[in-house]
């Protein structure tokens, strides 16, 4: 693929991921999970805290922005702004997929500008798996070394690969080159899918690797079988089968708590569990860390927070935070560490 060709695409993945079609709502399946009401919470609002610690550094939120887009020219500035605003707010940013670096054709210097541009913030990098199955360590770790990244994310999207037509969908050998990984690289090791989720399988398997974290990204949100039906060409191949999977995966609700299970099956280092796919606000931020996520993601949103510029990226990521900390509140928790642990915080039922 060329480099045109490569950055429409991407041009694309933006435009396509803001058209309501391609978001999955209604399947994450956080209207069946109720937080019970604590009338008189033992707390004054001001005491609440919403910090958390990630990778050894402690952040003022439990929250991070989602690997998107990288490689041309429109994401360049609106990365710099989603780090700018994560590094001010203590949010954790993912980028968008490397790959164009690790093939040798990024656009110059642009992992080394994003991080000038937010020095102190916790930038994660992000590479596919099939790009992980046959890179050699040495060149995964000159892409997280550029980018001065605290961790490295290894996404699976299967889905998308299998449908998009110029897709890399080899996947064999994908949990030893996680392996292999985890055991050469210097910074933690992350997996996360793209918001088709994982199941209890999948998740028993990952533990057993010895990642750090794994965003379980599940269904409910951007879906990438609807914006790759929606880019092919109408009655192709591609389109018909995008239709029948628009509906494909596990929820998010249901991924974090097949997380948790197998978290309890492994005799394993845990990994931290981490949630996105479809959060829309900060109560179901707060519902997945009930569930048991340490840290709970936004991308579509936060792209679309983005777009409207600064001023308006930081009164949405500041109404997440303060969402949060109304249900902390509401449940008679000071901390997301508490509303974790608590017993009965959470029940399930039909909306
Ligand atoms: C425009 C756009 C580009 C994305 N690009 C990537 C990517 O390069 N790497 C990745 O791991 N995930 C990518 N994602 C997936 C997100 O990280 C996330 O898993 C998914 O969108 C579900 O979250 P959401 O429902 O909040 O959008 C992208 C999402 C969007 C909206």
């Amino acid at each position: 693929m060329d480099i045109q060709q490569f950055e429409l695409r991407k041009r694309e993945h933006i435009d396509q991921a803001l058209d309501p079609r391609n978001q999955a709502v209604g399947r994450t399946r956080l209207e069946e999970i109720h937080l019970s009401h604590e009338a008189l919470p033992d707390l004054d609002f001001d005491e609440l805290s919403i910090a958390e610690s990630c990778f050894g550094r402690e952040l003022a939120t439990p929250f991070f922005v989602a690997g998107m887009t990288m490689g041309h020219p429109d994401a360049a500035s609106l990365n710099e702004l989603l780090a700018i605003a994560c590094q001010e707010r203590g949010w954790v940013m993912g980028v968008g997929s490397q790959r164009r670096q690790l093939e040798g054709r990024s656009l110059p210097g642009e992992s080394a500008r994003l991080r000038r541009s937010a020095p102190r913030a916790l930038l994660v990098s992000n590479l596919g798996i099939s790009q992980v199955i046959t890179a050699k360590t040495s060149e995964i770790r000159s892409i997280v070394d550029e980018l001065e990244a605290q961790a490295l994310v290894v996404h699976l999207n299967p889905l998308q690969e299998a449908l998009q037509p110029e897709g890399t969908p080899q996947f064999r050998g994908g949990f030893a080159a996680l392996e292999r990984l985890v055991r050469e690289l210097e910074v933690p090791v992350l997996v996360k899918e793209t918001g088709s989720g994982m199941s209890a399988r999948t998740l028993e398997k990952l533990a057993q690797v010895g990642v750090a974290a794994v965003d379980v990204s599940g269904l409910g949100g951007t879906h990438w079988g609807r914006i790759e039906g929606a880019r092919a060409p109408a009655a192709s191949r591609g389109s018909q089968a995008a239709q029948v999977f628009s509906e494909w995966g596990e929820s998010t609700v249901d991924s974090v708590l097949a997380a948790r299970e197998a978290l309890l099956k492994t005799a394993h280092p845990r990994y931290c569990i981490w949630a996105s796919g479809g959060v829309r606000n900060g109560l179901d931020a707060a519902k997945l860390m009930a569930l048991g996520a340490e840290r709970v993601g936004y991308a579509q949103p936060a792209l679309q927070a983005a777009m409207g510029g600064e001023g308006v990226l930081h009164r949405w990521m500041e109404q997440q935070e303060f969402e949060l900390r109304v249900a902390l509140f509401c449940t008679g928790c000071a901390t997301p560490a508490e509303l974790r642990k608590k017993e009965g915080v959470w029940s399930r039922g039909r909306s």
